[in-house]
């Protein structure tokens, strides 16, 4: 049998998507393992989601200027996986720009999802921006990490539409359940070798 893939979640908060992540592994024909969460916040709830999965996970101080990582903690990062054998990388409302050692040796290998239907509305608060700009539809985004904010090439997009009653929480929520959906999917396509990049084309090819 094929080794699995080794898969690691980097998150900020909740986690639900990383317990998406992690369940849609323990289904018998998935070909990826979540094996360790590293987390920049010791009060995100995605800890007490991993104690429950068995999900090894350790909090990484990422230095003190928000939206950023310290030099220090991009090696460690790089380090804890490639000491696990980590072979994806999976940004899950992890609030910071990836950079240093940990963007450079994960190239092509690092995945982040979106709440909003990129190259729209990136940044922060994806849902809030698609509600104020007025679209009518929105959605989420599962793309390659470069070393821009948002901008790297685009692997799966899940549309919803915006509702005329739709508040920040009730559209966010669609989206959500989209995102549990989408990211699971391109992991999956990711581990059984179906995913390749042209510049800033991804093909997937069927399975
Ligand atoms: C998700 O909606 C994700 O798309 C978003 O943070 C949320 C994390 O939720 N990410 C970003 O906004 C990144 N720019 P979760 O902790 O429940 O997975």
């Amino acid at each position: 049998m094929a080794d699995r893939l080794k898969v690691a979640v980097l998150a900020s908060g909740r986690g639900s998507n990383f317990q998406a992540l992690a369940s849609a592994c323990l289904a018998p024909d998935f070909p990826a393992d979540v094996t360790l969460l590293l987390v920049d916040d010791p009060d995100a709830g995605a800890i007490g989601i991993a104690d429950t999965l068995g999900v090894r996970s350790y909090v990484i101080d990422c230095g003190r200027s928000k939206g950023s990582m310290s030099k220090e903690s991009s090696e460690e990062i790089y380090r804890l996986c490639s000491e696990n054998g980590i072979g994806l990388v999976c940004l899950a409302g992890f609030m910071r720009i990836v950079k240093g050692r940990l963007l450079e040796e994960f190239s092509g290998r690092m995945m982040n999802i979106h709440p909003a239907l990129l190259p729209s509305f990136k940044g922060l608060d994806g849902q809030k921006q698609a509600l104020d700009y007025g679209v009518k539809v929105s959605g989420c985004t599962v793309h390659f990490v470069d070393k821009g904010i948002d901008t790297g090439p685009i692997i799966i997009q899940r549309s919803v539409p915006v509702l005329q009653e739709d508040t920040e929480e009730s559209l966010s929520a669609r989206i959500l359940a989209m995102e549990h959906e989408a990211y699971p999917e391109a992991v999956k396509a990711f581990a059984e070798g179906r995913i390749e990049i042209f510049g800033r084309r991804v093909e997937i090819h069927d399975e």
